[in-house]
């Protein structure tokens, strides 16, 4: 049987307990996962491709399932050269569904090929976005509860937290 592989493509400004959810209930379907950093997204991310990159490696590093990749094009291209079949994304409420349904169907007409799979994460983390996450770090609150903590450390770093009162 062939290898099935998987693309779940996002900004992942930072990756959050949410999408490592994702990513593990990606892992009970799929051989592979491939993680797909957009470099360029319409957001301006905190951090560079570079450094969202290197810290899904860093959680990762111990699950041969899982790689991670950036890229700047279109999604579809990425997948078919990687010879995946699917792309997973999250569905966390009825709120994301729209612009997911489009997504999807986008893409669909892009490559007809291509499916999309919908994951819902643990209830725990439907309500948590990687904007949340930025907004209490920078104000100085604690994020261990939403990244792991090599996500926490850089994102000390890279926020100059106000001191809370
Ligand atoms: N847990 C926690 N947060 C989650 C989550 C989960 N399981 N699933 C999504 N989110 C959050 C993200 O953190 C992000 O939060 P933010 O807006 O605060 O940054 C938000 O939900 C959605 O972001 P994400 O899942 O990263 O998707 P995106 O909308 O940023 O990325 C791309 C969209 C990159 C996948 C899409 O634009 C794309 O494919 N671009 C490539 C170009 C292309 O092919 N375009 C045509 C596509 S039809």
């Amino acid at each position: 049987m062939s290898t099935r592989i998987a693309v779940y493509p996002g900004t992942f400004d930072p990756i959050t307990y949410g999408h490592m959810d994702v990513i593990k209930r990606g892992t009970n379907l799929f051989d592979k996962v491939i993680v797909l950093v957009a470099r360029n997204s319409t957001k301006t991310p905190l951090f560079t491709g570079e450094e969202r990159v290197a810290m899904i490696k860093e959680i990762f590093r111990n699950n041969p399932r899982v790689s991670v990749d950036i890229f700047d094009g279109l999604l579809v291209d990425f997948v078919v050269r990687k010879k995946a079949t699917a792309i997973i994304r999250g569905l966390r409420a009825l709120s994301d569904f729209e612009y997911e349904f489009q997504m999807a169907l986008t893409n669909r007409k892009m490559d007809g090929t291509i499916d999309t799979v919908f994951l819902v994460p643990d209830e725990r983390y439907t309500y948590l976005n990687s904007t949340i996450v930025r907004e209490i770090a920078r104000l100085g609150g604690d994020v261990s509860d939403f990244v792991p903590p090599c996500v926490r450390k850089r994102l000390v770093t890279k926020v100059k937290p106000h001191t809370r009162r």
